[in-house]
């Protein structure tokens, strides 16, 4: 059964609220988008395994702890879940990244795809599937989908702000991916946007309109 974690650290709530004042510019919602993702990668990695190995200090031997088990993929949803990458790559550098691009439809409100590359051992990876914003959550259902046909055994979904709409359409489709979000807001509006949501995530980063 998938589950919904919703980081309520202060300093990503904080942060939170200048991304998503609309007084705050490009260079400013970059930067806070980059620094939340930071946080968010270190409360989402809180469960990765750790073996013991033994190490020589200047002191005497130590018996101490290193990250174990299956390496990370992260995997942006394009364009928005790029401004996440970064932030994330700095506490998990060793990470590889894959890309699906997937636009919504104005209209419609149904993902198109456009590219897709993946590290080639995808299967043996524990990915994360990025995008500021999960609305309807048909973008991220389907780069889901994808991974999955690609051989993806492993999945995670980490997103700034979450529609309830979205997190019910993902744990639907995919009962075995657990959701991470810094916050669940009210509702979708007639436009499919987040109420109150941040806006355009990809716009907003970007600087196009
Ligand atoms: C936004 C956002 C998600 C999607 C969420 O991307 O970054 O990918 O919408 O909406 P959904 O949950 O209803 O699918 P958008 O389609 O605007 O593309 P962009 O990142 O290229 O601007
Ligand atoms: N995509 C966005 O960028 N913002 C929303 O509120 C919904 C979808």
């Amino acid at each position: 059964m998938s589950k919904l974690y919703v980081f309520d650290h202060p300093l990503i709530q904080h942060k939170l609220t200048y991304i998503r004042d609309k007084n705050t510019g490009t260079k400013e919602f970059r930067e806070l988008v980059d620094e939340v993702a930071t946080l968010m990668a270190y409360e989402i990695t809180r469960d990765l395994p750790l073996k013991e190995v033994t190490i020589q200090t200047p002191v005497s031997e130590a018996k101490t702890k290193v990250v174990s088990g299956k390496k990370i993929g992260l995997i942006p949803i394009l364009r928005a879940g790029l401004g996440m990458v970064d932030g994330m790559l700095k506490i998990i550098p060793a990470a590889k990244v894959g890309h699906v691009g997937l636009y919504r439809d104005p209209e419609t409100l149904k993902p198109v795809e456009y590219y897709l590359k993946l590290p080639s051992d995808i299967e043996e990876r524990e990915l994360i599937v990025i995008d500021p914003m999960l609305a309807t959550g048909g973008s991220a259902s389907a780069a889901i989908q994808l991974l999955k046909e690609k051989g993806a055994k492993n999945i995670k979904l980490m997103c700034l702000i979450a529609a309830p709409e979205g997190v019910k359409r993902v744990q639907n489709d995919h009962d075995d991916v657990d959701i991470y979000v810094a916050a669940v807001d009210e509702k979708l509006n007639d436009h499919g946007y987040i109420v109150p949501g941040l806006g355009d995530a990809g716009d907003r980063l970007f600087g196009t309109k």
